[in-house]
């Protein structure tokens, strides 16, 4: 099974998402530790709930974004992390970190990728007026939301939806997606080559991409 970590910010609903779906006996990946940059972080109490271990590395006990991301780096390694799951984790990566992650470090954004990138997605959709939204699992690279897209489910907007029965509904599709597309990283179903997305043959059995 494939050590993953996971850095959260706030709730940590999709982090649980990954927790459960990790109990599954079959399961490829393992969460080895939860990693957040808030100590008020909600998900915390949920993950040493779960026996998982939790550290916490603030922005404001290091000088710039570089010691931040050498001190994440030390708790990863400490870990023995081979894959990590950003899970609402609301901070920049350095490119250096990005790179040295690169085709190991997923992440889950509230939008069908490349719509709607950064905060507030579920208001930039209703306000762009579309008819599909959604979310999508994708490779970091060091271009905020911009690497490639790993999977996607959409949601309908549906007449009076507000950015809150929204992000609702489109939440739930994500933690529906999050644990398969951790699953097809961690059992060599979907990697990165050349910038780009591979999918096996067999990825094609698994409703949720196609
Ligand atoms: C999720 O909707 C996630 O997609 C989003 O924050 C929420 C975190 O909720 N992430 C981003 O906006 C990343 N820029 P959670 O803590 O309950 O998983």
């Amino acid at each position: 099974r494939k050590r993953v970590a996971v850095l959260i910010s706030g709730r940590g609903s999709n982090m649980t998402a990954l927790i459960e779906a990790a109990k599954i006996p079959g399961y490829p990946a393992e969460i080895v530790g939860v990693l957040s940059n808030r100590s008020d972080a909600a998900g915390l109490e949920t993950a040493a709930a779960n026996g998982i271990p939790t550290a916490v590395r603030s922005h404001r006990d290091f000088p710039d974004r570089n010691a931040l991301d050498a001190a994440l780096d030390d708790v990863l390694r400490g870990w023995n992390t081979e894959i990590v799951a950003l899970a609402g984790f609301m901070r920049l990566l350095t490119p250096r970190f990005t790179e040295r992650w690169l085709g190991r470090m997923i992440n889950i954004h509230p939008a069908l990728l490349p719509s709607f990138k950064g905060l507030h997605t579920h208001e930039q959709a209703l306000a762009a007026g579309v008819h599909l939204h959604g979310c999508t699992v994708h490779f970091v690279t060091p271009g905020m939301d911009e690497g490639p897209a790993i999977m996607q489910a959409a949601v309908p907007v549906v007449q009076g939806d507000t950015p809150d029965t929204l992000a609702a509904r489109v939440l739930r599709a994500e933690h529906r997606i999050y644990p398969r597309a951790l699953a097809a990283l961690a059992d060599g179903r979907v990697s990165l080559v050349d910038g780009r997305v591979m999918l096996t043959a067999d990825t094609l059995d698994d409703e949720a991409f196609v």
